[in-house]
């Protein structure tokens, strides 16, 4: 189901968004702050299941209800706002034009409001229960343990899945090797022990390994293991095996490099050991850094080793993989977390660049793109609201890379939800040197919804 809300208040739209993706499984939310670009997606998204929009402070609220009105007769118009249609002179007869037209009145418990969107996108949702049992994990993620605390299935059908690990049992690599060889992308566990495990795509607490300590040889083979299956995934999604064999070359050098400072040494050992998001986002940043090199025709050595040791130490002094998926400093999710985990998190680009800079083996270049790696379009970004304009290409093309990399992680690496992606950013990185790295990046992987 496809919704597209506007709202030009960010925070607003940030937590609305955020409560939106978690209604239903296949909910895909298009969020835009601009009227311009919401009339542009109102023509271009094909099958729209719902249009939220707040009451604009710049006026135009009439242009969008009545686009909707006049073209997309069926689809369901929701005001999210404090006053009521009936207050807007612009919405006469908002109810009798489609009766399925509602407003959500702000503010709105995060219940209340599933229950208004649910009502109008699924209004016998009772009889047609549509209640998913089990949760998926990607099977990447069970080669890194070797027990699991809850039962684990394979799904046959949409009703029928067999229990392949017993809860609490030790199982071997050989036993993954051979769902890998079935073309067993997931594994499954029940949504109750998924909540009671508190999973999410960056923890799977269900997971653990009997021995702590695993030898570096077994280190290294995971992480060859792991490796090869994030490309299977970058591939999937049409990276090229070139790009990925590339960015894996340059990220074993520059590891090589990192030996002979052992402070940096023992971080990315750490950083690999642990084999979280963290080093795994990493590498998939270096990854599509280098796509968008080869597509900028800018894949000089050099250029190639800088983005790729910059994706490899970015978020390095982080100690947890939840932070890392957190962008910009307004983020909601950033309230759960004490005031030193958030000094510390605010501080991770400068700490993470000062560590590098007393080693002689990165460039300056290398500590900018650090530095500067949650600076963003808008010139809102941390530690220092840069402006966009003294952001250079290569640091552009890094943020480009690591939000890439970041949605497409939320979206389990589904290829048919790529082009939502892509339809984003190209809205949000149309100036500056965000651009040019962004137009390449889109003539490979193209989104046919783009607002081009
Ligand atoms: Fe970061
Ligand atoms: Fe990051």
């Amino acid at each position: 189901m496809r919704i597209l809300y506007l709202d030009d208040n960010d925070y607003q739209r940030q937590l609305y968004t955020v409560y939106l993706e978690n209604i239903l499984d296949n909910i895909e939310v298009f969020d835009e702050s601009s009227t311009n670009n919401a009339l542009i997606k109102l023509k271009k998204i094909p099958n729209l299941s719902l249009v939220l929009c707040s009451n604009l402070k710049d006026g135009r609220l009439s242009e969008i209800y009545n686009y909707v009105k006049n073209n997309l007769m069926q689809v369901p118009f929701i005001l999210l706002g404090q006053e009521s249609p009936d207050e807007i002179p612009v919405l006469s007869g908002f109810k009798s034009h489609n009766d399925k037209n509602g407003n959500i009145k702000l503010p709105i418990s995060p219940v209340a409001f599933r229950e208004t969107i649910l009502n109008i996108l699924c209004p016998s949702r009772f009889s047609i229960a549509v209640v998913h049992a089990f949760k998926k994990i990607r099977i990447l993620h069970f080669y890194r343990f070797n027990k699991v605390l809850c039962n684990v299935y394979i799904k046959l059908s949409d009703r029928k899945y067999i229990k392949v690990f017993n809860q609490n049992v030790l199982y071997l690599r050989s036993d993954v090797d051979k769902l890998l060889e079935k073309s067993v992308d997931f594994l499954y566990i029940r949504n109750d022990d998924f909540d009671k495990f508190h999973v999410s795509f960056s923890k799977n607490p269900f997971l653990v390994n009997t021995s702590e300590n695993r030898s570096p040889e077994e280190t290294a083979e995971l992480l060859a293991i792991t490796q090869s299956l994030m490309q299977k995934m970058v591939i999937n999604l049409g990276f090229t095996k070139e790009v990925a064999e590339l960015a894996e070359v340059s990220i074993g050098e520059i590891i090589k490099l990192s030996e002979v400072s052992p402070s940096i040494f023992d971080i990315i050992k750490n950083m690999r050991k642990d084999m979280n998001y963290i080093y795994d986002h990493s590498y998939l940043v270096a990854v599509v850094c280098c796509d968008i090199l080869k597509q900028m025709k800018w894949n000089t050595p050099e250029k190639v080793r800088n983005l790729c040791m910059a994706a490899l130490f970015h978020d390095m002094t982080l100690k947890n993989p939840e932070m890392a998926m957190i962008q910009d400093q307004s983020d909601i999710r950033l309230k759960y977390y004490s005031e030193n985990e958030i000094k510390e998190y605010l501080s991770h680009p400068f700490e993470a660049a000062n560590i590098l800079a007393n080693c002689d083996f990165a460039s300056p270049e290398v500590l900018d793109i650090i530095r500067q790696h949650h600076e963003n379009s808008e010139g809102q970004g941390f530690p220092n609201k840069l402006h966009p304009s003294r952001l250079s290409p290569l640091v552009c093309s890094f943020i480009i890379a690591h939000e890439f990399v970041n949605e497409i992680y939320k979206t389990d690496f589904d290829p048919a939800l790529k082009d939502g992606i892509i339809d984003k950013m190209m809205a949000k990185y149309k100036n500056g040197n965000f651009k040019a790295p962004l137009m390449a990046f889109v003539k490979e992987h193209g989104a046919e919804l783009s607002v081009r």
